[in-house]
């Protein structure tokens, strides 16, 4: 080896491991942002986090980047410490964060168990914020954040009460977080999706109310929606929408009386 090359290669190995992590990995949108991700080449190796660590092994496999299959239950604060403390004791750089690991519920207060309000308040919102706070000091410039949200962010949704709130706090918390960052040159985006069609909809319906949504109507494809989530955030957007329809909600949310919008939600959800 030419003397050049070896220093090359000890430079290279000098170097911290560029990670990308993706919480909900094991599935819809958290699995597509994984398989894009893998094809940008934008890191040498991938953090797939979610419970299920079969399904995230059998994710790690379609991939051409190296991926460490990390289980962790999102709304177990310990869990989050343990991701911490690999990322200490890795000695790496995080150069992708997304945060897709979420649910929802279809219900009204009544028949939502509040065990899963709890859950799904822990999981997207604090649960999001406390893997952000643990993955930004190990962020530079260069380094990207996309934050999954839902366009049910825009409006408030009856028989969706508790998620929409969460996906606002999303929305509200991803945008404040942006002018935190201006200057340090790591790009936060909020993706806004309608529905997509994932695993969303069986643990949304399995509710005493999970019909009280009757059709995901215009339901796009996950690899759709995070290509322009990509985009948006490599353009360095604070709102990626996905989607007229969802582009047209956010109008909406800024424009038209809350009571207007929830009495046309409760009509567009009974078809
Ligand atoms: N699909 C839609 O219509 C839609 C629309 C707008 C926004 N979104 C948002 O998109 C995000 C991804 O959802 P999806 O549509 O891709 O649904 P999905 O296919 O059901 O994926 C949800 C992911 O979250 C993970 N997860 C659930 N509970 C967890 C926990 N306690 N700890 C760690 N991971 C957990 C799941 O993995 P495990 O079960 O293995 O833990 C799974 O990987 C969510 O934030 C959702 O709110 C979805």
């Amino acid at each position: 080896m030419d003397s050049k090359r070896s220093h090359d290669t000890e430079t290279a190995s000098a170097l911290p491991k560029r990670v990308a992590i993706i919480t909900g990995a094991s599935s819809g949108l958290g699995e597509e942002f994984a398989i894009q991700i893998d094809s940008m080449q934008a890191a040498d190796e991938l953090w797939l986090v979610a419970r299920n660590e079969s399904a995230l092994q059998a994710v790690a496999a379609k991939l051409t980047t190296p991926a460490r299959p990390v289980a962790a239950d999102l709304t177990v604060r310990d869990d989050i410490a343990r991701i911490g403390k690999l990322l200490d004791d890795a000695s790496v750089k995080v150069t992708f964060l997304v945060n897709a690991a979420g649910f929802g519920k279809f219900g009204d207060w009544q028949t939502i168990s509040d065990e899963a309000v709890d859950s799904m308040i822990d999981l997207n919102c604090r649960g999001l914020v406390d893997m952000t706070h643990t993955c930004l000091p190990f962020m530079e410039d260069g380094a990207r954040i996309i934050q999954v949200a839902s366009a049910a962010a825009f409006v408030p949704l009856p028989h969706m009460n508790v998620y929409a709130a969460s996906k606002a706090f999303v929305l509200r918390y991803t945008r404040a977080l942006r002018w935190e960052l201006h200057g340090t040159g790591i790009t936060v985006t909020a993706l806004c999706p309608t529905w997509v069609k994932t695993g969303f909809e069986k643990v949304a319906r399995a509710s005493k109310g999970g019909h009280d949504v009757h059709h995901l109507f215009g339901a796009q494809t996950p690899a759709h929606v995070v290509r322009a989530a990509l985009a948006a955030n490599k353009a360095h957007l604070a709102v990626s929408c996905a989607s007229l329809q969802s582009a047209a909600l956010r109008l909406i949310g800024k424009v038209i009386p809350n009571c207007i919008t929830m009495a046309g939600w409760n009509i567009i959800r009974r078809l």
